[in-house]
C-alpha cells in the first residue's frame, strides 16, 4: 500500500491490477473495523477540500463521513463558492488549495480539470466523477462483487444501457484491469469510444480478462453474474431524454432480462441515483402526462432479491476511505 502514498486517484488505468485490488482489500478491512467500532484515524489533523461542480448525494456524503472517521476535516466547496476556472484559473486555484489542504476531491465536467488540479496542487487529488470517468464508483462496485462472489477474476460483469458514459468507461477499463469477463451491451450508436475499447482489450490480455461489446441483449446477458445499469441521461445531457428513451428501451433492466441471464443468483447493481419509481414520486398518471416510461430499470427489479444497490451505495464510503487512507495516510 505504501507505493500508493502521495499519489492521485484519477482513473483506474493509472494503477496496476495489484494496486487497484489493494484499495478494495483495504476497504474490506476498514468496513469490518467500522462495524466493530475500531477507530482508524489515519488522517488525524489533515484538511480535505471537497470540490463539486455537479450535485451529489453519495460521493459528497462518502467523502465527508470518511474524512471524519479518518480524523480529517472536510471542507465542502460548491460550484458557486470558489473561483474555479471562472475568475481564477484552475492552475492558480490548484496552487492555492495545495498550500492549505492536504488532499482535494473534485467532481465536475471536463476530465482535464481534475488532471490540472493534480498537476498543480502538489497534493493527492481524487476524482469524484468527471464526464469521462467515475473511478471511486468502480471500487465500490467491485467491493460489492467481492462480497457477493468472493473474487473478481472471471466474473461475468454486464453493463447494459448508455455505453459511452463515465460509469460505462470506468467499468469497462476497471473490469478488464482486474480480469473480469466484462461486457458492454448497448445500441451501436452508444458503444464506447474505440480508444477506450482498445485500452480495455490490452488490459484484459494482461489480466486474463475478456472484453465484449455487443448490441445483442440475449448474447450480452447470457450467464451473467452481474447486471449493471446507469441512467440513460447523465448530468449535463438533460436535453437528450427523448432520444435516449427511443434508443435504449430495449436495454431496460426488467425481470425478462434477469431471466434471460439463466442465473438465479445474478445480482443487480446501479451506481444511483436511479430512475425507477416515477409512479410513487409523481403519481400514477406520470406516464400519460409526461410521456415518460419506466427507464433504465423497473421498480420490480430494483426492489427484488437480486438488487444490491444499497450495499453498493454504502460501499462508496468504505472504498473512498481506503483511497484517502492509502494515498494520504501513513498505513505502515
Ligand atoms: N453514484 C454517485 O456518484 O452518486 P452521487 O451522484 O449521488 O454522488
Ligand atoms: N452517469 C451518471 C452517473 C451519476 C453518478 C452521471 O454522470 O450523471
Amino acid at each position: 500500500v505504501s507505493k500508493l502514498h502521495g499519489r492521485s486517484f484519477l482513473r483506474e488505468m493509472d494503477f496496476t491490477k495489484e494496486e487497484f485490488v489493494s484499495f478494495i482489500d483495504l476497504a474490506m478491512k476498514l468496513k469490518d473495523e467500522k462495524k466493530r467500532g475500531i477507530k482508524h484515524r489515519y488522517l488525524e489533523g489533515k484538511n480535505i477540500a471537497l470540490l463539486f461542480e455537479k450535485p451529489s448525494t453519495r460521493t459528497r456524503c462518502a467523502f465527508t463521513v470518511a474524512c471524519i472517521d479518518l480524523g480529517a476535516h472536510p471542507e465542502y466547496l460548491g460550484k458557486d463558492d470558489i473561483q474555479l476556472g471562472k475568475k481564477e484559473s484552475i492552475e492558480d486555484t490548484a496552487k492555492v488549495l495545495g498550500r492549505m489542504f492536504d488532499g482535494i476531491e473534485f467532481r465536475g465536467f471536463e476530465h482535464k480539470k481534475v488532471e490540472m488540479l493534480a498537476e498543480h496542487s502538489g497534493v493527492p487529488v481524487w476524482n469524484g466523477l468527471t464526464d469521462q470517468w467515475h473511478p471511486t464508483q468502480t471500487l465500490a462496485d467491485f467491493l460489492t462483487v467481492k462480497e457477493n462472489f468472493g473474487h473478481l477474476e472471471g466474473i461475468k460483469f454486464v453493463y447494459v444501457g448508455d455505453g459511452r458514459n463515465n460509469v460505462a468507461n470506468s467499468l469497462l477499463v476497471g473490469g478488464a484491469l482486474v480480469g473480469m469477463d466484462v461486457r458492454i451491451c448497448s445500441p451501436e450508436s452508444l458503444f464506447p469510444a474505440n480508444d477506450i475499447v482498445e485500452l480495455a482489450e490490452n488490459l484484459a490480455k494482461q489480466s486474463g480478462g475478456r472484453v465484449t461489446i455487443t448490441s445483442d441483449v440475449a448474447e450480452g446477458v447470457a450467464d451473467a453474474d452481474v447486471i449493471y445499469t446507469d441512467v440513460w441521461v447523465s448530468m449535463g445531457e438533460e436535453d437528450k431524454f427523448a432520444e435516449r428513451i427511443a434508443l435504449l428501451s430495449p436495454y431496460q433492466v426488467n425481470m425478462e432480462m434477469i431471466k434471460k441471464t439463466g442465473n438465479d443468483n445474478v445480482i443487480f447493481l446501479h451506481c444511483l441515483p436511479a430512475f425507477h419509481d416515477l409512479e410513487t414520486k409523481y403519481g400514477r398518471d406520470i406516464h400519460e402526462k409526461h410521456g415518460l416510461p419506466e427507464m433504465e430499470v423497473t421498480d420490480e427489479v430494483f426492489r427484488s432479491k437480486h438488487s444490491k444497490v444499497f450495499d453498493q451505495a454504502e460501499n462508496r464510503m468504505h472504498t473512498i476511505k481506503a483511497v484517502m487512507a492509502a494515498t494520504l495516510g501513513k498505513l505502515d
